[in-house]
């Protein structure tokens, strides 16, 4: 399908979002502390952004009350900032960020530790952020979509850990979420990825099942274990020798243009 692969004038357009993505992940980590809220992040968030003449795309999203979404410890996705909500050590924490600028989103996320967290917390987060890596080395056009998922879901099942399988990477351009859908996990989608296509990559992992529940808010996902979880995120571009980071931070260890 010719409307999931994007103008060289929309690619510009994103790579400025994805900028401005990652800069609200690279922005916010010194804020990160113990004794702060989760609404006070979320505030920094949204000034930053509105400083950067854009939008939060994720405030008033399906009514969705805050500009990012802040997911800590047993929390697998859409945790919504509190000012009750303070963080103490030990927590881990995921910051989604989506944008919009000049009408293109970008969508991002990472996790922060709150001091020192213990061996299990920081081995979920490597292994996730990790499996997104595999994800990403594995892509360029001309292979069939479902490898993303299986890259995904092998890297983290040879650990000893679970993918959730309720939530999925998207197409992203003029629209926050467009297809295709980015499945984390086995199955059968036999799309050919196409020099051009953007989507996000987004797994959430769990330390124990991989099943999750939705609270009472309507938002905020949790282990049905009570097991951490965690994510990463990132928005790419499919070229024909690999794909380029548009959400790539200064400090990850791995290059924003990434070919195979
Ligand atoms: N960034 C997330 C995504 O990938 C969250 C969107 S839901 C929201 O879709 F309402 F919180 F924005
Ligand atoms: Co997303």
């Amino acid at each position: 399908m010719n409307c999931m692969i994007k103008t060289a004038s929309e690619i510009e357009k994103m790579r400025i979002s994805g900028k401005l993505a990652a800069k609200v992940l690279e922005m916010i980590e010194t804020y990160i502390q113990p004794n702060v809220s989760t609404e006070q992040l979320n505030q920094i968030c949204h000034d930053f952004i509105k400083q950067n003449n854009a939008i939060p795309a994720c405030l008033g999203y399906h009514g969705f009350p805050k500009s990012v979404c802040i997911s800590v410890n047993d929390v697998v996705c859409h945790g919504i900032p509190n000012k009750h909500h303070i963080l103490k050590i030990g927590d881990i924490v995921n910051i989604d960020v989506a944008v919009i600028k000049n009408n293109y989103y970008a969508d991002a996320s990472k996790m922060f530790f709150i001091g020192q967290v213990n061996t299990l917390a920081k081995r979920l987060c490597q292994v996730t952020q990790e499996s997104l890596y595999a994800a990403l080395k594995i892509i360029k056009s001309e292979i069939p979509l479902f490898r993303i998922g299986e890259t995904i879901e092998n890297y983290v099942e040879n650990r000893g850990f679970s993918v959730v399988k309720e939530y999925c990477g998207h197409g992203i351009g003029s629209s926050f979420h467009e297809d295709p859908h980015i499945l984390h996990y086995k199955n059968s989608n036999q799309m050919i990825l196409k020099n051009g296509m953007i989507f996000t990559i987004e797994p959430m992992v769990n330390a124990g099942k991989a099943e999750v529940k939705c609270m009472n808010d309507g938002w905020t996902v949790k282990t049905k274990d009570h097991s951490l979880s965690a994510q990463y995120e990132h928005t790419i571009l499919v070229t024909n020798y690999g794909c380029d980071i548009l959400t790539w931070q200064k400090q990850e260890k791995i290059l924003s243009r990434f070919i195979n």
